[in-house]
């Protein structure tokens, strides 16, 4: 006889409580309602009292069900999960199914109106959940490290790639509703510590380590699922710093982050002094940017405090706070270190809020590489290099209609990060024949002879020129 968790997981994928199951069952329109706090749609949708549909009321909408055949209710009410009343139950966790396939426990949404977040509130799987996951690189390897766990969801993602997973967290609550999330998507062998920051693995090291930290920059650590109690941006800067004594040679760290903007400070300068001096080479990359007033209500309205008597207070204090501060913006991004050994790292900060290919972590390595390689190369080695343009560089002409020569001209990449170059007539010129055959210097010389640019001149700029190309991923170096 299975254990109640392996009895529920068996009870769960039978009624087809899957992440397609819920979207199929609920449709566009109740899914968009719910994101809006808006309950009636998806009600209507589950009301026909079928495995589904009351697995979805139960675990997903949070409202009391008769309880379904087969559910070991005794079982689950003991484990905390569920509170009975004569024949209906409902649930006291959210349970919700993962684009893993796996299952994510944590505590029940709070929607407006609902009592007020309990300090130690374990979030559930959410964008930031899926955003950390998609950034995280595919690569496999040996010991994994997932700091501030909470319910567990990059363990999900990590199982099946790494051969080794420690999963920390402050918050005992969280830990105790991992370790279920774990058991309900037949995880084992999980090693799950509780502790601040890096304390739980001290003299440790790692091939990864993963975090979507509590980055939210608040006048005091209200809730630990998304405040440290560090000062301001505190945690992830020290994240950051600690980070490269966790790492094995060859190791890379991946988080998210918030980082504040301060009047008078240029946000690539924090968040680049952040990663200079750790040894690492390091990628960080602002997704987007709030005012203070944006950011105070985004994370009230999280926490369902509009409309409760201490609003206006709280919004006030935050604000005010921001402003002593100097504050003009808080900023979200990515970061990434790599221990590449190079005595020479390079940190890039770069703004970049386009749309990219997902999942990043299927090319974030190369990112890093390109970025080092353009740093550490010297000119010599640049012309003596044989590029390759990347694949998927497109270029695109625009000019006046008839004109012989284009206005202008951009490389752009229809993969990856997406990114897009203006260039000059030599660059493009490049883009169509480097494919790894020859070294740059003999290319240039051929295209000032068809060009009738003097050679000298060409291979005088095409360094400084190219340099950020290669490091941008619109030309590698190759290797073959
Ligand atoms: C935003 S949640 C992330 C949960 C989950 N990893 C995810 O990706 O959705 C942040 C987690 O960090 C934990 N945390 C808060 N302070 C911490 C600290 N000082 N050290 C380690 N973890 C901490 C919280 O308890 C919470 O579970």
């Amino acid at each position: 006889m299975k254990d109640p968790l392996g009895r529920l997981r068996d009870l769960l994928l039978e009624a087809g409580y899957t992440v397609e199951g819920v979207r199929g069952r609920l449709g566009d329109v109740a899914a968009t309602a719910l994101s809006r706090e808006e309950l009636v749609p998806a009600l209507r949708a589950t009301r026909d009292g079928d495995p589904l549909g009351t697995l979805i009321r139960l675990w997903w909408l949070g409202v009391p069900v008769e309880a379904p055949a087969g559910l070991p209710v005794a079982e689950l009410a003991r484990m905390g999960l569920l509170a009975v009343d004569g024949s209906r139950i409902t649930a006291e966790v959210h349970l919700q199914p993962w684009e893993t396939g796996g299952y994510v426990v944590s505590d029940r949404k709070v929607r407006p109106g609902d009592p007020a977040l309990r300090a130690d509130h374990v979030v559930g799987a959410g964008g930031a959940s899926a955003n950390l996951a998609q950034l995280v690189t595919r690569r496999p390897v040996g010991r994994a490290l997932d700091l501030g766990t909470g319910c567990g969801v990059q363990v999900l993602h990590l199982a099946g790639r790494a051969e080794e997973i420690t999963a920390t967290d402050v918050n005992p609550r969280a830990l105790e509703l991992a370790r279920m999330s774990w058991a309900l998507s037949g995880i084992d062998g999980v090693d799950a510590r509780e502790g601040s920051l890096f304390e739980p693995v001290e003299g440790e090291r790692y091939d990864l380590v993963v975090s979507n930290p509590p980055f939210v920059i608040s006048p005091r650590g209200r809730f630990t699922y998304r405040e440290s109690g560090f000062e301001a941006d505190g945690f992830c800067r020290d994240l950051v710093r600690r980070a490269p004594r966790f790492l094995n040679p060859g190791g890379t760290c991946q988080l998210l982050a918030n980082w504040l903007h301060v009047a008078g400070e240029d946000w690539q300068d924090r968040v680049g002094g952040w990663l200079a001096g750790t040894g690492c080479d390091g990628w960080a990359v602002q997704r987007d940017v709030q005012d203070p007033a944006e950011y105070v209500e985004l994370w009230l309205r999280d926490a369902a405090e509009q409309g409760t008597d201490r609003y206006r207070e709280l919004y006030d204090d935050w604000l005010g706070w921001f402003e002593a501060a100097g504050v003009t913006g808080v900023g979200f991004g990515w970061i990434t270190l790599h221990d590449s050994g190079s005595l020479d790292p390079v940190v890039r900060a770069e703004e970049y809020g386009r749309r990219v290919e997902l999942p990043v972590g299927g090319y974030v390595d190369e990112v890093l590489g390109s970025i080092a390689d353009a740093h550490r190369l010297s000119d010599a080695e640049i012309l003596a290099a044989r590029l390759v343009v990347a694949d998927g560089v497109v270029e695109e002409r625009t000019g006046p209609p008839g004109a012989e020569d284009p206005s202008t001209i951009v490389l752009r990449q229809t993969r990856g990060l997406c990114r897009s170059a203006r260039v000059g007539t030599v660059e493009a010129a490049l883009a169509g024949v480097c494919d790894g055959d020859y070294p740059l210097a003999p290319l240039l010389a051929a295209i000032a002879d068809l060009t009738g640019e003097s050679a000298d001149d060409l291979l005088a700029k095409a360094p400084e020129v190219l340099r950020p190309l290669i490091a941008e991923g619109f030309f590698h170096i190759s290797t073959g």
